[in-house]
């Protein structure tokens, strides 16, 4: 009896990733679905889902359902090095969708484009991200155009404080704070601008009050601080408490429930640049909000929500057009994207394997963001 138990478990094991493999399509998601960011990863997770939804209700791709393998980092990039390497080598995924922090979609990237696994990033903007390799894609906008719509929104739009006189507050950890810092600088001083204070932070600091006593000093007109909303609402307390007034503003890192519960009162007045706002009239959108509340309890979806979803969706129909799912075919299907109707935007891939979309300016008050203006990607950051 030894004998055949054993050649049945030999077999059964040979034989059913062969067999999982014939019905599903397993795409694996590695994000922070805990640690210091973890509602980046848990709503992209949300997003996904809904789009795999709604994907296999509609019949699947190939004939197949999407199966997805959900990989927490912990907010930590070896451990997304380490999640990818999981999902590749274990899991046999045919594709990535992640991270959202760039930082660890730069430190996983090389995994990926060594096993020529197409990864798709929903929502990392620093430009590096994808100057990885060629398997390397992302399906949001880049922190050039972001960094710039910012700068000259603050200087520029009739619906902002018209300032010419700016501090900046970065994390120095962090690979997309470090990059908005430079293109926000850059379209300052080519506007006409004055970056009057420059201080770092590292994730994780709780004490802001020497860098926000010498930006004081220097007498801003508003402080650009492009980190994680993590840090952002003890920064603006701490602002607050020195008697600094002036509005803060920041980047998509600032969108997450935990910004109003982390900043309260002191963020209000205060501005973001986002990949959507939850308020657009545009029909798509409506879609994709109630979608969302209908599965999830009536919460109200943020960035990254809506960019997993589209990630997922541009990632079943790169598939579909690729017709199978080797990752030579699913990467060139991808790169060939074009006027794809995402959620948050048509989504085109460009030669850099990168998108370009409008962004939103959103004001924080009383516990809400409100939408201001969007610009096109032909405008600022080109
Ligand atoms: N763009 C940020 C980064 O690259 C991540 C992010 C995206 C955060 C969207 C919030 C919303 O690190």
């Amino acid at each position: 009896m030894k004998i055949p138990l054993l050649f049945a478990c030999v077999l059964g094991c040979l034989v059913a990733p062969a067999a999982r493999a014939q019905n599903e399509i397993v795409i694996g998601h590695f994000g922070s679905l805990t640690g210091g960011t973890a509602t980046f990863g848990t709503s992209t997770k949300e997003g996904i889902d809904l789009a795999v939804k709604e994907i296999n209700d509609a019949g699947g791709v190939l004939g197949k359902k999407i199966r997805v393998v959900h990989e927490d980092d912990q907010s930590k990039s070896e451990q997304a090095t380490a999640a990818v390497f999981k999902l590749i080598n274990q899991d046999k995924v045919v594709a990535l969708i992640g991270e959202v922090a760039s930082t660890r979609s730069l430190a996983a990237a090389p995994t990926a484009q060594r096993s020529r696994v197409p990864m798709l990033s929903p929502a990392s903007t620093n430009p590096k991200v994808t100057q990885t390799g060629d398997y390397i894609f992302r399906s949001c906008f880049i922190d050039p155009f972001q960094g710039a719509a910012m700068a000259d929104f603050l200087m520029k739009s009739d619906k902002g404080p018209k300032v010419k006189r700016v501090a900046v507050l970065y994390d120095v950890r962090n690979d997309y704070s470090t990059g908005l810092r430079e293109f926000f600088t850059n379209t300052v001083k080519a506007g006409g601008g004055q970056i009057v204070a420059d201080e770092a932070y590292g994730e994780g600091d709780t004490d802001f009050r020497a860098q926000l006593t010498k930006i004081k000093q220097a007498n801003p007109e508003a402080i650009y601080v492009p980190g994680y909303y993590t840090e952002i609402g003890l920064i603006a307390r701490q602002a607050r408490d020195l008697g600094v007034n002036v509005p803060l503003c920041g980047g998509d890192g600032w969108d997450s429930e935990k910004l109003f519960e982390g900043g309260g009162a002191a963020i209000n007045g205060c501005y973001f640049t986002n990949h959507y706002s939850a308020q657009e009239e545009r029909p798509a959108v409506r879609k994709f909000v109630a979608d969302y509340k209908a599965m999830y309890g009536g919460k109200t979806p943020d960035a990254m929500a809506i960019l997993g979803y589209d990630a997922m969706r541009i990632m079943a129909d790169a598939i579909t057009r690729a017709g199978n799912t080797r990752g030579k075919a699913v990467r060139d299907a991808l790169a060939a994207t074009k006027d794809f109707p995402a959620a948050s935007g048509t989504i085109t891939i460009d030669k850099d394997r990168n998108a370009q979309k409008p962004i939103v300016v959103l004001k924080v008050q009383d516990g809400k963001t409100s939408f201001l203006t969007s610009v096109d990607p032909g405008g600022a950051g080109k």
